[in-house]
């Protein structure tokens, strides 16, 4: 499979068209972005750690019955995935009180929630993706009632098992960001990634930050971080 010419660069990945339409190859960048691009900077090394983690969990959330765009990895920085259009909804889930959670609702970061929290936003750079809920989703017309649905079965069964995987490193899964995309027939599956910049990973005993957090809020140590989630889960 290769390369051919690029059809779209983000943030953190660009994604190149193949000889086959029905699938693409996205390359991991090491650029890295906060506050919707206000924030620019590098973080060395990151773009081999996201590919390669986002990878494992697609790979394991497939056998738990969560269909992903993953197709093969090709290298350490390019994976082939499923050609999608990307439903414009930030899907977050939040097991714990941080981030935007905290400053809207006046929470202190670090205080469990009684119980998970799944939250929307409509993806639209213009408009800093803003905060909405499924009414909105729907009048919009940026899903329908069964998508909704099988969205949130499947984000329920992706906090479920990142939970329990990064638990057994002394991990918490603070929260976290997914994104589903349509096939050409239709089909919903998890698209995007799922690594330290879209999730918030506290140790265990210290809740020492282990993720993108430390880029956002300058506390040092970013490389160090996402390269200690990637050994505690023996990717490296
Ligand atoms: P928030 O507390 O800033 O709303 O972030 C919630 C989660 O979503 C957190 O794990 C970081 C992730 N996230 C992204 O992946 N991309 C984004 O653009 C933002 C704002 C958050
Ligand atoms: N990736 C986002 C951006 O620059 C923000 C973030 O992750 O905080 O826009």
């Amino acid at each position: 499979m290769e390369k051919k010419q690029k059809l779209y660069e983000g943030k953190a990945k660009k994604v190149y068209a193949t000889e086959d339409p029905a699938v693409v190859i996205i390359e991991y960048k090491d650029d890295a972005t906060a506050f919707n691009g206000v924030k620019k900077g590098t973080i060395v090394g990151k773009g081999v750690i996201n590919n390669k983690m986002s990878n494992y969990v697609m790979k394991q959330l497939e056998k738990a019955g969560v269909p992903t765009h993953l197709v093969e990895e090709l290298s350490n920085r390019e994976t082939v995935v499923k050609k999608v259009s990307i439903v414009p909804l930030e899907v977050i889930v939040r097991n714990v009180a941080a981030g935007s959670f905290s400053k809207r609702m006046g929470v202190e970061e670090g205080r469990e929630l009684l119980s998970p929290i799944l939250e929307l936003s409509y993806k639209c750079d213009e408009l800093n993706d803003p905060f909405i809920n499924d009414d909105y989703a729907l009048a919009l017309g940026l899903v329908t009632q069964e998508e909704i649905a099988i969205i949130k079965k499947y984000t329920r069964k992706v906090n479920e098992f990142l939970k329990k995987y990064f638990l057994d490193v002394g991990i918490q899964l603070i929260d976290f960001k997914i994104e589903f995309g349509r096939l050409a027939n239709g089909m919903l599956i998890l698209a995007d990634e799922i690594s330290p910049d879209t999730c918030r990973l506290w140790d265990v005993n210290t809740n020492e930050k282990l993720d993108k957090d430390r880029f956002r809020r300058e506390m040092g140590n970013v490389e160090e971080a996402y390269q200690e989630v990637f050994c505690r889960l023996g990717l490296n």
